[in-house]
């Protein structure tokens, strides 16, 4: 039987009950794979890593050990709900590590974003790596393969976290959501209870805002970044798209603009908004935000971001425009 293949008499799973099955027979497996040893996972805060550090939690307690690396990429409130979720209220084994400074010190000065992804990659491994040698008696490493990545990448999860897995950490896999799809993981994460904003959230990718501050990741322009995508999330909320919308983002480009505040003239960076929906992210088409929201959110970005002057909104679809900007 090829390892790889979803079976055929599989189920697609489509109601609470069907995930609570899933996850009892998970749990028992997991349990008969694991026994009394322990498990490794780089848990990113994304759906596909919760939801198996939650199913984990659930078969084998603290016997998991969480990794949750901060590189200093990642959106506002994000660390700190994956505290909260995980060692707050699963009472998770998790070990936090702020590595912002290693991150930011090494990309100082890159321009190239297939470098500055290569950057993110590596030193993520290597951050992982040291983490996992302080702890003994680790003989499993925990991913969160589903099954879009197996059928896209040769069953090696190679877009879907920052590094993919370290190669000298000789490890057994556990991948409990290797036949699934993405809408059964968000069902399975339902069912273990946790957060919608966990389980419903947009794809972000794996090297964070780091490819959405564009050129030279500078401090200020990537606070930037992290205050006015908060701000655009927080609208798109209040305002239904929330989950509507397929992705949505801001981008700062590393180039300034003549503006005037209060009376002063002004020398300040842009954002660029950014709201796409597809199916597949091969192809994407622009979300026809209303008016008045884009103006509002334009006032909001310009009042309350430092080093801001001025709000744009891209209208590319992909293609010719990819997705992201890097
Ligand atoms: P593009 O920009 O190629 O994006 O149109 C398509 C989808 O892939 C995401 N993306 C990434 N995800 N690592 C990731 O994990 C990456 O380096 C990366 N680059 C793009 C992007 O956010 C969009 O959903």
């Amino acid at each position: 039987m090829d390892n790889n293949k979803r079976p055929e008499t599989m189920a697609r799973i489509v109601s609470m009950e069907q995930a609570n099955s899933f996850i009892d027979e998970q749990v028992t497996e997991i349990q008969n794979q694991v026994k009394d040893k322990k498990v490794l996972l780089a848990l990113s805060g994304g759906v596909d890593s919760s939801v198996v550090a939650a199913l984990l939690i659930k078969a084998i307690g603290k016997r998991l050990v969480c990794v949750h690396v901060n590189h200093g990429l990642l959106r506002k409130g994000e660390p700190e709900q994956v505290v909260e979720v995980f060692r707050n209220q699963l009472d998770a084994n998790l070990v936090y590590v702020d590595a912002t400074e290693r991150f930011l010190n090494k990309l100082e000065g890159i321009t190239d974003p297939e470098k500055k992804r290569k950057i993110i990659g590596a030193e993520f491994i290597r951050v992982f790596e040291e983490e996992a040698k302080k702890q003994s008696g680790i003989e499993f490493l925990a991913q969160g393969t589903i099954y879009p990545d197996i059928i896209e990448s040769d069953g090696v999860k190679a877009h879907h976290n920052v590094g993919g897995l370290p190669k000298d950490l000789q490890f057994s896999l556990v991948e409990p959501l290797k036949f699934l799809y993405k809408d059964e993981v968000r069902i399975v994460g339902k069912a273990l209870g946790l957060p919608d904003g966990m389980v419903y959230r947009q794809p972000f990718p794996g090297p964070g805002l780091g490819v959405r501050c564009l050129g030279a990741i500078t401090r200020d322009r990537l606070e930037a970044v992290r205050e006015s995508d908060a701000i655009l999330r927080e609208e798109f909320a209040k305002n239904g798209l929330e989950g509507k919308v397929w992705q949505y983002f801001t981008v700062v480009p590393d180039f300034r603009s003549v503006g005037v505040k209060e009376g002063s003239r002004t020398y300040a960076y842009p954002v660029i908004i950014r709201a796409v929906n597809t199916v597949d992210a091969m192809t994407a088409t622009v979300e026809n935000i209303p008016f008045e929201l884009l103006q509002h959110i334009t006032k909001r970005i310009t009042n309350e971001v430092e080093g801001i002057n001025r709000v744009l909104y891209d209208l590319t679809p992909k293609p010719c425009g990819t997705i992201e900007f890097e």
